[in-house]
C-alpha cells in the first residue's frame, strides 16, 4: 500500500490525542511514518512543538488540517495513510464520517470509543462494506475495553477450550480522574437511556455464548463488593467469545466494580442516579457539560501515579483459574499507550494478524499479537491462581 504516512493521529490536539502524540514520539520506531491530524492548525503547531522536546527532528513532523464536518477533508486525510487512529470524540456525534471515509479509502481504523451504540451503528452500517475491502475497523482501544478484552481472552488461553467457561472479570481503579472528552461522551451515552445496555451485537455461531445475570455481592475471596458494572466492556468481551472458538462451547461473562465498602457502592449508586436523571433533560444537561470543558483532564501527577486492576475468576470443570491485568493511569496514560500500540501493530505485524476483516473487537482484530506488545509496553499479565 503506497500511502505517504503509516498512521495519522486524528484529534491530536485534544486531551488524549496528545497523549498518544506524545507515546508515538517516545515509543514508535524512528522509521515510523506518521502526521498529526485535526481541525485547527494553530493548535496543532503547539502540540508539534512540545514533541520537539522530545524528539528535535519532530519539528518538521507533518501536519494535515480535516474536520468532521468536512467529508472531503476525511477522505483525502485516509486516502494518505494506513492507519487512521482517531480520538476525536465524543464518537456518536463526530464518529461516523471518519468511519465512511476509511471504509471508501481502505484504510484501517482504531479508536477509544466506549459508546456501544456508536459501535452498533458502525456494525450494522460498515462491517459488510470493510469486510469486503479487508478494512479492520478496530473499536473500543482504550481502557474501554481493550484490558477487559485481551484480560478474559489471556485467561481462556490458559484453560481447556473443549470445556465450558464461566467468567467473572473485577474493575478496580484509582488516584485519577476523567477529561472533558471522557465526561461529555458519558452524558451522550447516558442521555441515551437502556437502549445502550445490550446494544453491540454479538457474531452469529453455534457456540452458547451469554451474559451471567447481574447481582451485587459480597466476595469473600476478594474481600470487597462485587457491584455490576453495565459499561461497553462486558458487551465487547461477549462479541469477542462470540466470533473465536477459544473461548469453548459454552462462555458466559459478568463484569464487576470491585468496591471495599458498602458505603462507597450506595454514595457511588446515589451519584450516578443523580446525573442519569440529570441528563436526560436538554438544559440540565448542558450545565453538567460546562463542569468540565473538552481538553482538560488529569493533573501530570494523577497521570504518574493512577493505577488500575482487572482481576478475572473463570470456573471451568473443577477449575478455578484467577489471573489479572494491570497497569498505571487507565484512562489517558495507559489509553494512550493502548490505542498508539494497536495501531503500531496494524503497521507492523500485518503478517501475524488474524486474517479477520470489518468491524472489530481489539482482540479479534489482533489476538496474541496486542497482549505481547502491551507486555512488552509494561501492562502485567498475571495468573495468580489455578486450583
Ligand atoms: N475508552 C477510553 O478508555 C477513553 C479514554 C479517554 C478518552 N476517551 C474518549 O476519547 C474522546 C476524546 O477524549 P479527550 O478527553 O481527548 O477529549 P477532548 O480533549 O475534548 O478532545 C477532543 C478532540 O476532538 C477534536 N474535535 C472536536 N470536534 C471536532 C471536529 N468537528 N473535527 C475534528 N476534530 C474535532 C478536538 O479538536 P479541537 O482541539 O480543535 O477542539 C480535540 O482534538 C472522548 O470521546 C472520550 O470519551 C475514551
Amino acid at each position: 500500500m503506497q500511502r505517504d504516512y503509516d498512521i495519522v493521529v486524528f484529534g491530536a490536539t485534544g486531551f488524549t490525542g496528545k497523549l498518544v502524540a506524545e507515546y508515538l514520539a517516545r515509543s514508535g520506531p524512528q522509521t515510523l511514518k506518521w502526521a498529526l491530524a485535526g481541525r485547527s492548525v494553530s493548535k496543532l503547531e503547539h502540540v508539534r512543538k512540545g514533541l520537539e522536546a522530545i524528539r528535535p527532528e519532530l519539528g518538521s513532523l507533518p501536519i494535515v488540517q480535516a474536520s468532521s464536518e468536512d467529508a472531503g477533508s476525511l477522505v483525502a486525510l485516509a486516502r494518505r495513510t494506513r492507519v487512521l487512529l482517531t480520538t476525536v470524540g465524543p464518537y456518536t456525534l463526530h464518529g461516523e464520517p471518519v468511519l465512511r471515509a476509511c471504509t471508501e479509502a481502505s484504510t484501517d481504523y482504531v479508536d477509544i470509543t466506549g459508546e456501544p451504540q456508536f459501535v452498533r451503528n458502525s456494525i450494522e452500517t460498515f462491517d459488510a462494506i470493510a469486510r469486503e475491502k479487508k478494512v479492520r475497523i478496530v473499536h473500543c482501544c482504550g481502557f474501554d475495553s481493550l484490558p477487559h478484552d485481551a484480560g478474559a481472552y489471556f485467561t481462556v488461553k490458559q484453560l481447556d477450550q473443549t470445556k465450558p467457561i464461566a467468567l467473572e472479570g473485577f474493575v478496580r481503579t484509582g488516584g485519577s480522574t476523567f477529561s472533558g472528552g471522557t465526561w461529555n461522551s458519558a452524558l451522550e451515552i447516558i442521555s441515551r437511556g437502556k437502549k445502550t445496555a445490550s446494544a453491540v451485537p454479538r457474531v452469529k455461531t453455534a457456540r452458547k455464548v451469554q451474559g451471567q445475570k447481574p447481582r451485587l455481592f459480597f466476595d469473600r475471596e476478594f474481600r470487597a463488593w462485587a457491584c455490576p458494572l453495565p459499561t461497553i466492556d462486558p458487551q465487547i468481551v461477549l462479541r469477542s467469545a462470540s466470533a473465536l472458538d477459544a473461548y469453548g462451547p459454552v462462555f458466559s461473562y459478568a463484569h464487576y466494580a470491585q468496591i471495599r465498602f458498602l458505603a462507597t457502592v450506595i454514595g457511588g449508586a446515589a451519584g450516578i442516579g443523580a446525573i442519569v436523571a440529570l441528563a436526560q433533560l436538554k438544559p440540565t444537561r448542558k450545565l453538567l457539560a460546562r463542569m468540565r470543558p473538552s481538553g482538560e483532564g488529569p493533573t501530570d501527577k494523577q497521570l504518574k501515579n493512577g493505577w488500575f486492576q482487572v482481576t478475572f475468576r473463570a470456573r471451568s470443570g473443577d477449575r478455578t483459574m484467577v489471573t489479572r491485568v494491570s497497569g498505571g493511569e487507565p484512562g489517558y496514560a495507559e489509553t494512550s499507550k493502548m490505542i498508539a500500540e494497536c495501531a503500531l501493530s496494524l503497521v507492523s505485524d500485518r503478517e501475524r494478524l488474524p486474517a479477520q476483516y470489518g468491524v472489530l473487537t481489539p482482540v479479534v482484530a489482533l489476538g496474541d499479537v496486542i497482549v505481547e506488545r502491551l507486555k512488552t509496553a509494561g501492562m502485567k499479565f498475571e495468573v495468580l491462581r489455578d486450583s
